[in-house]
């Protein structure tokens, strides 16, 4: 799988080639430039006519100015394809998170997906500049080089072919033995630290508070001090495969003096020859050289790339639903990178619910089981949820409350049959599930935006008084005033606002968007009692008015005569309780006892 991301941060051949082009044209004019001095000294030293020199003099100039012409057209050309490649990579993995969040993310460190997501993906775009790119100009020179070596002196090229085999065998070799475990470890501990920092940063009150952030600092400063170990590891590994490279390159120089020397001796190989064919080694070592470095960047960018895949997998892990696996009539747009490059997504083409405004709900054996995890956290649910309903569901805690809320959202995979509006979701895009089904999680997620953004992503079109109308819903208008509106911020995942509030901004949310069917995943923890009362029994009494379904998943105790029917789940198994027993309601230290008036008057119909 790390391969069709890697072959993602691959440019194709066409994008490629100016930078490759431009790259080799320089590093020849570097070849012929040292060839062309080394001509032009010695045969000065000749002391012939001035005339004889011209010709290299204008060489050694053109060489000097079209090698820095072409360096900077093949970094201009090169990174211009490697930046865009990249921002193809990132969209493909944006298209992947949005696939498997939230439930299949659950086991990955914010920290470490965040340098995954950024840092080595930053580093995937290594594999075009240092790793292909150094390979194939290095190569390309080296041929050259060796070919015309080969028309002033075949012995002395046979040298030089030589030399660079050796070279590149040993070169690649080192590197690669050295940077195995370097590389690997270091961008695993890059990912520790950042996971590290974040962690302390974002829990710095938890850990002051109980005063332990001496320990996490320390913790820091040790990951610190291994991620800088492995640095130095590298440093010297590239700097070990460096010295050995100089080394051949000497020998090179050396090696070539005694076999061209009979032919400078006997005539056949004049002086100014016999300096180029000596000194031109040098300069394509020079080249040459850079690919070892290629070897010890491939390693890092497969390291990268594998933590980026396993961070953010191509596949849909098991359990989590797979937003995209409906047939949809064009298999090619799953294709990854293509997709991504097309921004493709189809929702035209998939199945849609049946315009059937207010869908019933229906759960045949449904069981659950959350990426990972080794047992299912609902087992053979069956559930039917009339259109009108406004079931209460209960239960202990870790019961699987929110994995059912999240069953009917469509976020966790089930078995079984699950039905919306009579159509089997399965057959379903689970877009179309989540535009009927709307959830109100247990914990919201605020985006660091003022109070209108926060509502408007629900429903774009809301003018202001609709916003201000539905805060007032969920018992916050008083507050959004003080606050001063809609502008008010409401800090990085809500820090600027309390739990209780933050909820309601969801629940706001949700109303706003005003789904036929609202499951609302506890909506009042978090709140004091009185306001939780009045809250779930606005938004029980809306929906009996208006006639709407609504699923509350809750703790505390809710208004019976406002619901029509309650279920009960514990340790994954749903049974049906009627409204009017009493029920000790779990986590309510045994307060939450229901009691009703006039049960079954507005009992929805259930299979
Ligand atoms: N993301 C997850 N990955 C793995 N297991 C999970 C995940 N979320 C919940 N579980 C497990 O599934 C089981 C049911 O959890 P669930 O969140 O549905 O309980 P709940 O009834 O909502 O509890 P609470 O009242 O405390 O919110 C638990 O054993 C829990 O540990
Ligand atoms: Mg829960």
């Amino acid at each position: 799988m790390t391969r069709s991301l890697l072959r993602t941060a691959q440019p194709d051949a066409r994008r490629a080639a100016p930078g490759i082009a431009a790259g080799s044209l320089s590093a020849l004019s570097a070849v012929a430039l040292l060839a062309a001095s080394a001509y032009l000294i010695t045969r000065a030293a000749e002391q012939p006519p001035i005339l004889y020199l011209s010709l290299a003099v204008v060489g050694v100039r053109a060489f000097a100015l079209t090698r820095a012409v072409f360096r900077y057209l093949e970094r201009l050309a090169s990174h211009d394809a490697a930046f865009r490649q990249l921002a193809v990579v990132r969209t493909e993995l944006y298209r992947r998170l949005v696939r498997v969040a939230p439930a299949g993310l659950g086991r990955t460190d914010r920290g470490d997906l965040l340098a995954r997501v950024v840092g080595d993906v930053d580093t995937l775009q290594d594999l075009p500049l240092r790793v292909v790119q150094p390979l194939v100009v290095s190569g390309l020179t080296s041929v050259v080089a060796v070919v015309g070596v080969a028309l002033v002196s075949p012995p002395a090229a046979a040298v030089l072919a030589g030399t660079l085999t050796v070279a590149l065998v040993v070169g690649c070799v080192a590197a690669d033995r050295l940077a195995r475990r370097s590389e690997r470890m270091l961008a695993a501990r890059r990912g520790a630290l950042s996971a590290a920092v974040v962690d302390l940063v974002q829990n710095l009150d938890v850990l002051v508070a109980f005063e332990a952030v001496d320990a996490r600092l320390g913790r820091v400063a040790t990951l610190d001090a291994d991620l800088r170990r492995a640095s130095s590891r590298r440093a010297l590994t590239a700097g070990v495969v460096a010295a050995v490279l100089s080394a051949l390159s000497g020998a090179a120089v050396l090696v070539t003096i005694p076999v061209v020397a009979p032919a400078v001796a006997s005539g056949g190989l004049s002086g100014p020859a016999f300096a180029l064919v000596v000194l031109v080694p040098l300069a394509v070592f020079e080249v040459v050289g850079a690919v070892p470095t290629a070897v010890l960047a491939w390693r890092r960018v497969r390291a990268s790339g594998e933590r980026v895949d396993s961070a953010v997998p191509s596949e849909v892990p098991d359990g989590v639903v797979d937003d995209e696996a409906v047939p949809s009539g064009d298999g090619d747009a799953h294709e990854p990178g293509r997709a991504a490059a097309a921004g493709a997504t189809t929702p035209a083409t998939q199945p849609a619910l049946p315009p059937a405004a207010r869908p019933a709900l229906r759960l045949r054996d449904v069981s659950a089981t959350w990426p990972g995890a080794a047992g299912p956290a609902l087992r053979g649910v069956d559930l039917d949820v009339a259109v009108g309903d406004r079931i209460v569901v209960e239960g202990p805690s870790g019961a699987g409350k929110t994995t059912l809320a999240s069953v009917l959202a469509r976020f966790v995979e089930h078995t079984g049959r699950y039905e919306v509006g009579g159509v089997d979701t399965s057959t379903l895009a689970p877009a179309a599930v989540r535009a009927t089904v709307g959830l109100v999680e247990q914990a919201p997620y605020l985006f660091d935006e003022s109070l209108r953004q926060n509502l408007l992503f629900a429903r774009d079109t809301a003018t202001d008084d609709e916003l201000l109308a539905v805060l007032d819903r969920v018992g916050l208008g008083p507050w959004a005033d003080a606050r001063g509106g809609l502008d008010a911020p409401v800090g990085e995942r809500g820090v600027l606002v309390s739990g209780g509030q933050a909820q309601r901004i969801s629940l706001a949310r949700a109303l706003l968007r005003g789904f036929p069917v609202l499951v609302l995943d506890e909506p009042t923890a978090g709140l004091d009692p009185e306001t939780a009362g009045r809250l779930v029994r606005d938004v029980l009494t809306t929906a009996r008015d208006d006639g709407s379904t609504v699923v509350v998943v809750s703790h505390v105790e809710v208004p019976v005569e406002l619901v029509t029917r309650r279920v009960r789940i514990e340790a994954g198994r749903l049974r049906e309780v009627p409204v009017d027993v009493e029920v000790e309601v779990a986590g309510s230290a045994g307060s939450g006892v229901a009691s009703i008036a006039e049960p079954g008057a507005e009992r929805g119909a259930c299979g």
